[in-house]
């Protein structure tokens, strides 16, 4: 359905490939964003298939610059103007970065950034040599605060806009063995405030949205490490956590972002939205 707020607009989805920024990006092309998705890993194809994270291409891989994975009209004729790319970007590369946004401006007016890269691997302070840590600081945050670097002037230059990160609700309450995401999931929450302060009056509003348990690649490695044998039911007793008695789906996240970053959120901004089926309700 085409939109008179989303007519026009662009919007980059950086971890686009997969799972939540995956239907993210579904969803705003369906309302007619102009979409483009960055990321490490080619889009499977489908949403929730699995995905490679930080699997994919590492730091010693060659250049793959504007590389295009996949272009596809997603609006009809008469109907959304929303467009979809995906493109290849590493979330912890500025250069990279400024090159999608710089595409997605071109298409139209950038008017929201969503950062939904991620990965998620445990570990004690302990653990390993700090290789747990410094992966996960740099892809779940220091990843974050390059996609507003690159973002924001655009935003800013377009007479504001909206940047929605992702983060966890591992970043409010944790788990053992799980330091470094749960740092980098809190950090998030609180680069989102800072934004929020300092570019509010430049009309640029910063969420963040904080997941409970979602049925996404990522937590399909997680479970598949648990037990191999029967991931499914590794969800099924994680989804027991949650008052809903289920873990998300990843459109059930998308539906939020994809309000924070829509003109109804005009008043919504430094925020955390918990979106968790009342897993944080319970403390046992
Ligand atoms: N799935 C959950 O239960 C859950 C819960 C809370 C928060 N989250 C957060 O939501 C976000 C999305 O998670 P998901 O479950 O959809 O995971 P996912 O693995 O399905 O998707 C994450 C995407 O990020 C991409 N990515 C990883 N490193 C990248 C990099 N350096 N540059 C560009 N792209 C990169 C991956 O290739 C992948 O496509 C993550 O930040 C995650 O921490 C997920």
């Amino acid at each position: 359905m085409r939109t008179e707020t989303s007519a026009g607009r662009s919007a980059v989805v950086i971890g686009g490939a997969s799972g939540i920024g995956a239907a993210t990006a579904d969803l705003l092309a369906a309302r007619g964003w102009h979409v483009v998705c960055a990321d490490i890993a080619d889009p499977p194809d489908q949403s929730d298939a699995v995905g490679r994270g930080l699997d994919g291409p590492g730091p010693d891989r060659p250049e793959r610059d504007n590389r295009e994975v996949d272009d596809r009209a997603v609006g009809g004729a008469d109907d959304a103007p929303g467009s979809m790319r995906h493109r290849y970007a590493d979330a912890t590369r500025l250069a990279d970065l400024r090159r999608v946004v710089a595409e997605a401006d071109a298409i139209a007016p950038l008017k929201a950034l969503v950062f939904s890269a991620g990965a998620e691997r445990h570990g004690d302070v302990l653990a390993e040599d700090g290789t747990i840590w410094d992966q996960m600081i740099d892809v779940n945050l220091t990843a974050a605060y390059l996609s507003a670097r690159a973002g924001i002037p655009l935003l800013i230059a377009n007479g504001g806009g909206s940047v929605v990160v992702l983060s966890s609700v591992q970043g409010i309450a944790t788990e053992p063995g799980n330091a470094g995401y749960a740092a980098a999931k809190a950090g998030a929450m609180g680069l989102v405030r800072a934004m929020a302060l300092d570019h509010g009056r430049q009309g640029v509003r910063v969420n963040a949205v904080a997941p409970g348990t979602v049925d996404t690649p990522l937590v399909r490695r997680n479970a598949a490490a648990v037990r191999p044998e029967d991931p499914d039911a590794v969800l099924a007793g994680w989804g027991e956590l949650h008052a809903l008695g289920r873990v998300a789906r990843s459109s059930e996240i998308a539906a939020v972002v994809a309000f924070l970053v829509s003109d109804e959120a005009s008043f919504v901004t430094g925020a955390t939205w918990t979106v968790d089926g009342g897993l944080l309700a319970s403390y046992g």
